[in-house]
């Protein structure tokens, strides 16, 4: 392929880049990664932003440059030029992949993305092995697993530093927990555990910030509306696509929660799906505490009630085999 020259920001003649973190996006071109570019161009904790996909890579770089904010933008398009956008990276956020349509389950996904997983962290492992991942392609359940056998392989493999992306689950949850309460989404925090599809998705609603009570008609509601979220969305949109601008936010917030713990900053606590051993499974979705080296620490999920019990039972049946699906990619 062709060479393409590196698009710098509107600021490449400056000193050097302000102090801060590198991050890449690969997959930066589609439905989440244009907004994402444009979201994490606007985090000061970003001094250098390396856009990556297939397509388009110049063109939404071309466009993103033009902001005029600290980080230095380049870009980087198809293969040949993936080792290029990893090399140095601090931060590495994964949204390539292809997107839901109507009728189709994320493990619909599986057969495509488990490839292009595959290939983006073998680049990972061999250009910035100690850099913390944020995988958002879906199946999430299945593609963290994906990530940590390519890391295991190449061994490079810091199960602290691989992250899946389940933040749009909690934002859901607390703008949907929000709206029942009559409360500012901003001061409601819902503890989402188990995975990313379906079942898995566990709203821990007996542990809502601020302390508060539901029916079980609300219960049945809120919980049928958190998981089904990205299908309400799927449909919405029919045909045209999944969740891409919720999902930029959501993602750029747990961004932001990770560079704020590289950076040093104490408390920061995200919902995140990790190799875990709050239960039997190798990975699973509960609060973690970000720091210097990623997940520092996995909380306990606290007291569950019986609704979440009998939850919890049906999520980790179907994550065992997403899991295995996952594992079983790589070492076929
Ligand atoms: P999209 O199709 O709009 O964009 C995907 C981008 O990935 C495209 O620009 C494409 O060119 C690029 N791409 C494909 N193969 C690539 C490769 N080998 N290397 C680099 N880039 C490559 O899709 P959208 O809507 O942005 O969704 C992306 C993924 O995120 C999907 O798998 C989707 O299911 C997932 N997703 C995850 C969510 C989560 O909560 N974790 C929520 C919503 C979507």
């Amino acid at each position: 392929m062709e060479e393409v020259p590196l698009l710098m920001g509107s600021n490449c003649r400056a000193k050097g880049a302000a102090p801060g973190f590198k991050v890449a996006i690969l997959g930066a071109a589609g439905g989440i990664g244009q907004p994402l570019a444009l979201l994490m161009k606007m985090n000061p904790l970003v001094s250098v932003l390396h856009l990556y996909d297939v397509v388009n890579a110049p063109g939404v770089t071309a466009d993103i440059s033009h902001m005029n904010t600290g980080a230095v933008v380049r870009g980087f398009l198809g293969q040949p030029q993936l080792e290029n956008a990893l090399t140095g990276m601090d931060l590495v956020i994964i949204p390539a992949g292809v997107p839901r349509k109507p009728g189709m389950t994320r493990d619909d996904l599986f057969n495509i993305n488990a490839g292009i997983v595959r290939t983006l962290c073998e680049g990972i492992a061999k250009c910035c092995p100690k850099a913390i991942v944020n995988v958002i392609s879906n199946p999430v359940n299945s593609t963290v697993p994906i990530a940590a056998e390519v890391f295991k392989k190449a061994g490079t493999y810091d199960p602290k530093r691989l992250l899946g992306v389940t933040t749009l689950d909690v934002v859901r949850a607390n703008t949907f927990v929000g709206e029942v309460l009559g409360l500012d989404p901003r001061e409601v925090n819902v503890p989402v555990i188990g995975g990313h599809a379906g079942v898995t998705i566990l709203p821990l609603l007996s542990q809502v910030n601020p302390a508060c009570s539901f029916t079980s008609e609300e219960v049945n509601y809120l919980t049928s509306r958190i998981q089904n979220g990205g299908t309400e969305v799927v449909e919405a949109k029919a045909g045209a696509g999944s969740a891409t601008l919720s999902m930029a936010y959501a993602a750029a917030k747990f961004a932001d929660a990770c560079l704020r713990g590289l950076r040093g900053d104490a408390g920061i606590v995200e919902c995140s799906y990790v190799a875990s051993q709050v239960t039997e499974l190798p990975f699973f979705a509960s609060k973690v505490r970000l720091g210097r080296s990623g997940v520092e620490e996995i909380l306990p999920l606290g007291p569950l009630n019986e609704f979440e019990r009998a939850g919890l039972e049906k999520a980790k049946k179907e994550l065992a085999q997403s899991i295995q699906k996952g594992v079983s990619f790589i070492n076929k």
